[in-house]
């Protein structure tokens, strides 16, 4: 089983989707969690996953934190660290330290609409695609390689909160594959 530690800042949903699964072939060692309040410990709580939350302001400085959690991956031998609606930048030291162990899922058909309000800035575009990219995870925010991504279709004319329940839908369905791929590779 591939061990894996789950990055998150908020509700969860992917996480808990990722959860859900039961055909993946993943042991779920750790959830590191930015926000002490947020409902992602609440759902790895419930599962038996063992939690790393930090509140950021408490340390002198990214790099700080980012040693906390670079030592309790390595002590629990993390071998993948998928981000799920983590919503703070990596450094490039902890993301060179992770080559090609760090992949993130994002609400927009990249290289279109980077950034936190992908959704938003996608239905305000007079283009008007939307989609869902699973990378991996570079020094340049959401750039890296994508692993897997597709199109959200039949958008016209619906509103800005019927076209997000259908970017997260697709969500749902795309991280698990994107998951078995790179478990199948190896
Ligand atoms: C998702 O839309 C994901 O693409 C983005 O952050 C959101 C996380 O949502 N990176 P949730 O916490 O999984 O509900």
């Amino acid at each position: 089983m591939m061990k894996v530690a789950v990055f998150a800042s908020g509700t969860g949903t992917n996480f808990q989707n990722l959860l859900n699964q039961k055909d993946l072939d993943i042991d779920f060692s750790l959830l590191v969690c930015d926000k002490p309040s947020a409902n992602a410990i609440k759902i790895a709580n419930d599962n038996n996953i063992e939690v790393l939350s930090f509140n950021p302001k408490e340390f002198n400085s990214k790099a700080e934190y980012e040693k906390l959690i670079t030592d309790t991956l390595l002590e629990k031998e993390v071998e993948l660290i998928v981000l799920a609606g983590y919503m703070r930048i990596l450094s490039s030291e902890f993301v060179n330290k992770f080559n090609n162990k760090i992949i993130n899922i994002h609400p927009s058909l990249l290289p279109l609409y980077k950034g936190a309000t992908a959704i938003k800035d996608a239905f305000e575009d007079e283009k008007n695609i939307f989609g869902v990219s699973v990378h991996y995870v570079n020094e340049e925010v959401d750039g890296g390689e994508i692993i897997l991504q597709d199109k959200v279709l039949n958008t016209e004319g619906l509103t800005l909160e019927e076209v997000t329940a259908k970017v997260h839908e697709l969500e749902y369905k795309l991280y698990p594959m994107a998951l078995k791929s790179i478990i199948n590779r190896g």
